[in-house]
């Protein structure tokens, strides 16, 4: 007869992990699976136990089985959740990671950080953090029991605040739209974990990333505004010094970070007269006697 249904255990299989020393629900768990799911079958589980067995080690056992300690049906649940942990040794921080709330936080840092490298050069830096957190996220999901597939939601929502932060749009629709995602996603996660505090992270987290939207594409859009740091470009509204000049081609040599470059002006110059540049061509400079400050 099937006993679990999640691991396919019947009960003879659960009979034989108890004769081969299985003492606990959970020794049973890392013999044959059975109770590693859902949990469900947990509460039958140990009635084989009750019924299989009837030494003196069983009931030592059996005395300490949350499961047949709970009174009341908030505490069997949380024995169960407890015991589909699985047995010692299976991850050192099984329990921690697999517990919603930290899936959805450690989510929810990897968007930030993630959207982070997408608005703002950080060398990778910020990259590198998101993927480890999304790793610890996906570890925890692994682990634990819960369904995850409101989750999928969240990679949608990041994608789509990726793109807007790539296209530069303030689209209010799709910041609106991608909110509405994570809301969703880490919300119906909690929910259907039946985990309060997953619920409470998942709303702080959706207004916490809404909130810090707007900030990202700003510096976005500074960044990308500045003038060039490289190239001729970088030279425009620069000062420079005029070494020599040559008052009937109006073209001469200036001074410029040290360096010498040719230049061409529309209006004469003179050797010593400070200068901007206002462009170039190929790699000759143009530049225009430098404004003096009226006081
Ligand atoms: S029925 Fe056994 S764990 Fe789900």
């Amino acid at each position: 007869m099937w006993i679990c249904h999640c691991k396919g255990v019947t009960d003879g299989q659960i009979r034989s992990a108890i004769d081969a020393g299985a003492r606990t629900p959970v020794e049973i768990g890392a013999r044959c699976r059975a109770g590693t799911g859902c949990g469900g079958c947990l509460p039958e589980v140990c009635r084989l136990l009750d019924d299989h067995l009837t030494s003196q080690a069983y009931y030592a056992a059996c005395a300490s089985c949350p499961l047949l300690l709970a009174d009341d049906e908030s505490e069997l649940v949380s024995a169960e959740r407890e015991m589909r942990r699985g047995p010692p040794g299976r991850g050192r921080y099984a329990g921690v990671l697999d517990s919603p709330p930290v899936i959805v936080i450690a989510l929810t840092l990897s968007a930030a950080l993630l959207l982070i490298e997408v608005a703002l050069p950080t060398f990778g830096v910020a990259g590198i953090g998101g993927f480890a957190l999304l790793w610890v996220g996906l570890v925890g999901i692994s682990q634990g029991h819960d369904t995850w597939a409101p989750l999928t939601l969240i990679a949608v929502s990041v994608s789509l605040w990726a793109v807007l932060l790539v296209r530069r749009t303030p689209s209010p629709s799709g910041q609106l739209t991608a909110a509405g995602l994570y809301a969703l996603g880490t919300v119906g996660f909690g929910a259907m974990a039946a985990s309060p505090g997953a619920v409470a992270v998942g709303v702080g987290a959706t207004g916490a990333l809404a909130a810090t939207f707007p900030v990202l594409l700003r510096g976005a859009n500074r960044l990308l505004d500045q003038p060039a740091q490289v190239g001729m470009e970088a030279f425009d509204g620069r000062k420079a010094a005029v070494v020599s000049w040559d008052s009937e081609t109006n073209r001469g040599t200036v001074r410029l970070d040290g360096s010498l470059w040719n230049a061409i002006a529309d209006v004469p110059v003179r050797p010593g007269d400070e200068v901007l540049v206002v462009g170039h061509e190929r790699m000759e400079l143009h530049i225009i006697p430098a404004p003096v400050a009226p006081w």
